[in-house]
């Protein structure tokens, strides 16, 4: 079965406790909580205080994505806000290596997102260091936009090495999924599906977040 993570970048923004609150009694098993500096990707979102305001009306686990020019800066602030996993954008750190490390250091669990046209070689040096891969399977920065068919590949050749690396880390994909590319996805590897459209977007989200893992587990059953 997947690991289903709603992006609560599709809520309803004036009304985010209840948003996070519906989305637990859905079934949602994570909270994917896109954070966006208007810099590293074109768009803004929120920061520290927003998660840390959020925090105490939920018990998901808080998936934290930094999509930032800087991420190092703000990792304690999150951290301290509440977040379980932090997904840093390799393509933003100079330092990968050590802003992993630093997100262990604070408490959470470290993470390391690919925008679609950043190749798996990038990870070569870092496995160790990571509990879990966000492979973007749409270009940051905006929810609602169509998945790239030419991920697949990049996740089932990335959920390969994974294997053969007998490491714990968890493989996870970011934009377009939907019980349409579900399928697909899990059956190429993913273990964890971040959607936002598809389930927010929904008028029924319990139905939109079971669709969801039912297509991303009738895959895994026929490989
Ligand atoms: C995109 C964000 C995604 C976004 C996905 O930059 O990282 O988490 O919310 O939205 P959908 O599922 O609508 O593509
Ligand atoms: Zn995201």
């Amino acid at each position: 079965m997947p690991i289903i993570a709603p992006s609560l970048l599709a809520a309803d923004f004036g009304n985010l406790q209840a948003e996070v609150e519906a989305i637990a009694r859905a079934g949602a098993d994570w909270l994917h909580l896109d954070i966006m500096d208007g810099h590293f990707v074109p768009n803004l979102t929120f920061g520290p205080d927003m998660v840390a305001a959020l925090r105490p009306h939920s018990h998901l686990m808080f998936d934290v994505h930094l999509m930032l020019s800087r991420p190092e800066a703000f990792i304690k602030p999150f951290a301290r806000a509440g977040a379980d996993y932090i997904s840093v954008h390799a393509e933003a750190c100079t330092h990968l290596h050590r802003t992993l490390q630093q997100i262990r250091e604070a408490g959470c669990r470290p993470a390391v997102a690919l925008n679609p046209a950043t190749p798996l070689t990038v990870l070569d040096h870092i496995l160790g260091e990571v509990e879990m891969i966000l492979l973007m399977t749409v270009n940051p920065g905006f929810g609602g936009q169509e998945f790239i068919p030419a991920m697949l590949p990049k996740i089932a050749s990335l959920a390969a090495r994974l294997r053969e690396s007998k490491l714990d880390i968890l493989l996870a994909v970011d934009g377009g999924i939907t019980p349409e590319t579900a399928p697909a996805v899990c059956q190429a590897g993913a273990r964890v599906l971040v959607a936002g459209s598809a389930v927010f977007g929904s008028s029924d989200r319990e139905k939109a977040i079971r669709d969801l893992r039912q297509a991303g587990a009738v895959n895994r059953i026929q490989v």
